[in-house]
């Protein structure tokens, strides 16, 4: 019955669509496909609980919460309580809008805050312990998207979670490798870390052996049953505030007290007649992205071919000047009420944007080589489509990998690092990829610049695609090339999420790319044109989560990212 919705909504268009993707998806064997509902996330686990929602009657914004929720059990590296994120909303009515639950500065931060007397960032202090911690936003946003557009009880869409760290689960091997791994150091410098993380006797759990959160258990326990002040008054927020002030930390009741997630207008753009929704500043990533598919549209891409030289080369230049006008012109909107949004997000000024592009020669964002920062895969991005078409696509984050690698006592939780988001040095913009411009310098109650990009694409009126990603300022980028794997490529979801994808960011003037990514031909002609190359040293760019709605056969298709250790597709 839901597929028949699904169907009776098919354009000509779409099918034509479809028709092209589906010729060239017959094995994706990363394709996961379902008729009624969807969940793509980083762990399969918190996949199955948003499928179950759905499946017992609620809907995709019922489905985002519960995930979310069971992710920061189940995937406590990136999912969380102690973050802050955003949500995109296209609803099959219609209805699009978006919800910012971002971190904020804590009230006693300055834009000087992290420097020695030098005007240096002392000590990764912005990254590092206690300082480094912005006032969550993850419970307050969830909270503000189920008022608005949830239809299940909100304690049945935390109940999963609570069950999760409770009774536990079988650790994953993406917890596993972590714990064992490099990240080890960090969660034996803190004791309320290595509690959690291992067991009583300092040993690490064996992948498939039973991990319970005892601690989270109760934290979340407390938010299903008092909601927002569950978490941002009471015992929560007491004991959050006196383990910051036992330890150095600035978040104060008062801080937890007064934050609020905010609704917002997604940006919208336009890309070879598909809508492309994503979120606005204070994330960078919709306004980025939007004016990188702006300034490609008016190149044939596919006839270039996918990955060739000349390809990758015309997007890195889209890159360096969406990047460049990111650092120039984008913070908290709150606090910068006069960001250019309507010209940015402008085809005119993507015209303005190709007139110095050669077709052939790269342009130059610095003369200097410096050693890009390595963007991880911090941060976690899912997706949701329910059977009447209703689309979420989410991305939250602690920063890091874990954040600061701090659990606070009691609590359960990973505390974040967002406030190295902000330009910890003002005026310090240089070739090795430090920015210290204006509009993201630290003040007190503001958001720091993000670059996730929760993404819709939608087409007539209706969602296609949900996508988006982890990775820093990466991300932007990732979805954008998942985005062309698709609309220009022809690549089926799985396809499109899997191929090799590069990074540049503006400054430092570098492509960082997936070994896999380009023939050695193409590198060696992309490098002739005047592009600085360098292989990621690990890892993938990202982990793209998305969902394709494929209308004329009334199918969800879906793909986790096999960069994710413990991701997937969960549909019904
Ligand atoms: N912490 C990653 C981001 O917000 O972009």
């Amino acid at each position: 019955m839901a597929a028949l919705r699904l169907k009776a909504v098919a354009g000509i268009v779409l099918c034509l669509f479809f028709a092209r993707i589906n010729g060239l998806s017959a094995a994706g064997q990363t394709t996961t496909k379902a008729k009624n509902g969807m969940v793509v996330s980083s762990s399969m686990i918190a996949s199955e609980v948003g499928r179950n929602i759905l499946r017992t009657g609620g809907n995709a914004t019922d489905a985002a919460v519960a995930t979310a929720f069971a992710l920061a059990v189940t995937l406590p590296a990136a999912g969380n309580v102690g973050g802050g994120g955003f949500m995109v909303y296209h609803g099959a009515d219609g209805e699009i809008t978006s919800f910012d639950f971002r971190e904020k500065a804590p009230l006693a931060a300055g834009p000087d805050m992290y420097l020695d007397q030098d005007g240096n960032v002392r000590d990764n202090s912005n990254h590092a312990g206690l300082l480094a911690v912005g006032v969550p936003g993850t419970v307050a946003g969830l909270y503000l998207a189920h008022q608005r557009l949830g239809s299940k009880p909100w304690a049945e869409l935390v109940e999963p979670a609570v069950r999760l760290a409770e009774e536990g689960f079988e650790l994953t091997w993406g917890i596993y490798t972590d714990a064992t791994g490099r990240l080890k150091p960090r969660f034996k410098k803190y004791p309320s870390t290595t509690k959690v993380m291992y067991k009583s006797d300092g040993d690490f759990y064996e992948p498939g052996e039973l991990w319970q959160q005892h601690d989270l258990a109760r934290t979340l326990r407390r938010i299903q049953q008092q909601g927002p002040d569950g978490f941002y008054k009471g015992e929560t927020a007491r004991k959050l505030a006196q383990f910051m002030k036992n330890n150095g930390g600035l978040i104060t009741e008062a801080d937890l007290a007064k934050y609020r997630a905010i609704e917002r207008k997604p940006v919208h753009g336009t890309y070879r007649g598909y809508d492309v929704y994503s979120m606005p500043p204070p994330s960078s990533g919709g306004v980025v992205l939007i004016e990188m598919l702006n300034i490609l549209e008016s190149y044939d891409l596919k006839k270039m071919g996918h990955n060739s030289a000349l390809y990758l080369h015309l997007v890195t230049e889209a890159m360096r000047r969406g990047f460049a006008d990111r650092a120039l012109f984008l913070g908290d909107p709150d606090f910068n009420p006069e960001i250019p949004l309507e010209k940015l997000l402008s085809k005119s000024h993507a015209q303005q944007q190709r007139t110095n592009i050669a077709l052939s020669v790269a342009s130059k964002s610095d003369s200097a080589m410096a050693t890009q920062p390595e963007e991880g895969t911090h941060t976690t991005h899912f997706a949701v489509v329910d059977s009447d078409g209703n689309t979420v696509s989410l991305t939250y984050t602690i920063e890091y990998w874990y954040g600061t690698g701090i659990i606070a006592e009691g609590l359960g939780f990973f505390l974040n690092n967002e406030m190295g988001d902000f330009n910890a040095v003002p005026g310090l913009t240089n070739s090795k990829g430090r920015i210290g411009t204006a509009p993201n310098l630290i003040a007190p109650g503001k958001r720091m610049l993000s670059s996730m990009t929760p993404t819709i694409v939608a087409k007539d009126g209706k969602p296609l695609m949900a996508i988006g990603s982890p990775g820093g300022r990466t991300i932007i980028n990732t979805v954008l090339q998942v985005i062309l794997n698709v609309l220009d490529h022809g690549m089926n979801i799985g396809r499109a999420v899997e191929a090799g994808r590069i990074h540049h960011q503006w400054l430092p003037d570098v492509t960082v790319f997936e070994p896999w990514s380009m023939s050695l031909d193409s590198q060696r002609l992309y490098k002739s044109m005047g592009h600085n190359l360098r292989e990621k040293p690990y890892g993938g760019q990202g982990r793209a989560m998305g969902i394709l709605i494929n209308y004329a056969d009334g199918v969800l298709e879906g793909a986790a990212d096999t960069r994710s250790q413990d991701g997937g597709a969960a549909g019904f």
